[in-house]
């Protein structure tokens, strides 16, 4: 496969930078704090899952759980859930489905399919062990104890400790958008491992019909193609979701099958 460099591009530019900034000035002060922090995360952090997961931390401690996984306010946090979760029950999502939920952050998308499936059918990965505490409390305020959700803390997406062939459902919302290329290739290598053969697996990523960048490696923008290749090379078919482009959500979406 070919691999499409990270390049940089009109976004790096200072003279793009500071015409974004007159442009919006209230994101100037965020955007200063953030390059600071890659400054310092850059030489204290060995790899990627360290670096954002210290990201997490710093956004959890300095702004909310709700900010850090990008929701700014309940009204968000609730519009955005309902939506991935309205586009799995139109997909057929019933209560006897196996969901994996990566980077299942404090459980936006997930309350509602605790509350949905059968007890002990949810699982919740994510690096970072602060939005998991906010993930529990998601749980108690909601009242699911019942329900027995499975919140586990990872360091990487080999999903050593699940059994093969468990998940009919596995779901990736805002997590590729913040992850380069050999996250997505190491969850790609062996998620058809612990996929039901009829089972999906759907992740959102940022889409760029140019060159592949990343900005302060938070954010980072693929190609529709990269990824399509990247599945195919390890027995994968991805499909570009045309119907979840009608949501009108900043990123895309691809489903993935074994
Ligand atoms: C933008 S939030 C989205 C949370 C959730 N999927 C949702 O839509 O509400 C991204 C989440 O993915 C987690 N994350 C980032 N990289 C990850 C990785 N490589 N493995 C597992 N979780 C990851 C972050 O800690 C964060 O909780």
């Amino acid at each position: 496969m070919q691999r499409q460099p990270y390049v940089k591009r009109r976004r790096s530019r200072l003279s793009y930078q500071l015409a974004y900034a007159l442009r919006h000035p209230g994101k100037v002060w965020p955007h200063l704090r953030r390059m600071s922090r890659d400054a310092r995360l850059r030489l204290t952090t060995a790899d990627h899952v360290s670096y954002y997961r210290e990201v997490m931390r710093a956004d959890i401690a300095d702004l909310s759980a709700d900010a850090a996984i990008g929701s700014h306010g309940r009204e968000s946090w609730l519009r955005i859930g309902k939506m991935q979760f309205d586009y799995l029950r139109a997909h057929g999502l019933t209560p006897r489905d196996r969901v994996l939920d990566i980077g299942c952050g404090n459980l936006r998308l997930g309350w509602r399919l605790i509350e949905y499936l059968e007890p002990g059918h949810y699982y919740g990965v994510d690096i970072s062990p602060e939005i998991l505490l906010a993930a529990a409390d998601t749980v108690a305020r909601r009242g699911l104890q019942s329900r027995l959700p499975h919140l586990t803390v990872v360091d990487d997406l080999t999903f050593a400790f699940l059994p093969d062939e468990h998940f009919t459902v596995i779901h990736a919302h805002s997590v590729f958008s913040h992850s380069p290329i050999e996250v997505i290739d190491e969850c790609l290598r062996h998620v058809g491992r612990i996929l039901h053969p009829d089972g999906f697996f759907d992740f959102t990523f940022d889409r760029t019909e140019k060159a592949e960048h990343h900005v302060l490696r938070e954010d980072f923008y693929y190609r529709t193609e990269t990824l399509v290749n990247l599945a195919e090379r390890y027995g994968l078919t991805a499909r570009f979701m045309d119907d979840w482009e009608r949501t009108r959500h900043k990123q895309s979406k691809l489903r993935v099958t074994r």
